[in-house]
């Protein structure tokens, strides 16, 4: 295992839920953190949580490839990437669906993965890695509804298997988290998240649902081990099991 302190970390989706979690684990290694999001506002707010000057943000919308091209130049030479921005999912019945919403959901999730890619690797470190999200809709689709998502999520694993025969040793990985309390379940459903949390949460093995410190530790472990490629790390408490 490599240590993480003095190593440059770029997060994007760093300034909310698992990406936040990421950065302040990052830090608490000692690694010099850039966080990246399309809002000005939440970058400024989650700078202040993780302590003034400690970390840089930097605004960008990572579906919008000059932006992820100026991204990369602004950060120069870096170690690590880790995307775990997102936006809720489509939940059309298939017959009901919405294109451009699916349009935008694949665009930021899935293309904007691939154009993090694309530049990240002129600027990547000898023994880097990249890091992408995917999670428990791969496995427990929604019904109805989860068709989209499942294959966008599905997609991760594939992306990781072949990117990381492309770039080795460039290690490329992915993290699939079960549900996990963050700001986009706000989104999602509101003020029933208390409720679906107890649902779910009484349901799983590890009895309650994840919060975004529990699931920062499988981003530093497939950082520090250089033995890790091409695979997707499962941290969903057993949802998968249920
Ligand atoms: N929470 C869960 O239960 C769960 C479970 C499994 C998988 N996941 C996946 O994990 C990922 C993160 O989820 P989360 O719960 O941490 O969400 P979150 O709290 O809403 O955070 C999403 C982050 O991504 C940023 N972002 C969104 N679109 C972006 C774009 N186009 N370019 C740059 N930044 C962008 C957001 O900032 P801006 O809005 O300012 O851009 C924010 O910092 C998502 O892809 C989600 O599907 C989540």
């Amino acid at each position: 295992m490599t240590s993480l302190t003095g190593k440059k970390i770029i997060v994007v989706g760093g300034s909310s839920g698992i990406g936040f979690g990421v950065a302040a684990a990052a830090l608490e290694h000692g690694a010099e953190v850039v966080i990246v999001g399309r809002s000005e506002d939440k970058l400024k707010a989650a700078e202040e949580r993780l302590g003034a000057g400690r970390v840089t943000a930097i605004p960008a919308d990572m579906a919008n490839e000059a932006d992820v091209a100026r991204l990369f130049d602004a950060v120069g030479a870096f170690d690590h990437l880790v995307a775990t921005a997102g936006t809720p999912p489509p939940n059309f019945p298939i017959g009901e669906t919405d294109m451009d919403f699916v349009r935008g959901f694949v665009d930021g999730k899935l293309i904007g993965s691939v154009m993090l890619a694309k530049h990240a690797v002129r600027k990547l470190n000898k023994g880097g890695s990249m890091i992408f999200t995917s999670g428990i809709n791969k496995d427990r689709p929604p019904v109805p509804g989860g068709a989209v998502v499942a294959t966008v999520a599905g997609s991760f694993t594939y992306f990781a298997r072949a990117l990381a025969l492309e770039l080795a040793p460039t290690r490329v990985n992915i993290v699939s988290p079960g549900w996990v309390d963050t700001e986009m379940w706000d989104e999602i459903v509101g003020e029933a998240k208390t409720g679906y949390f107890e649902q779910m949460g009484g349901r799983i093995p590890a009895g309650r649902i994840a919060r975004p410190a529990d699931i920062a530790p499988a981003y530093l472990y497939l950082m520090q081990n250089e033995f890790m490629t091409g695979e997707t790390v499962h941290i969903d408490g057993g949802q998968r099991l249920v």
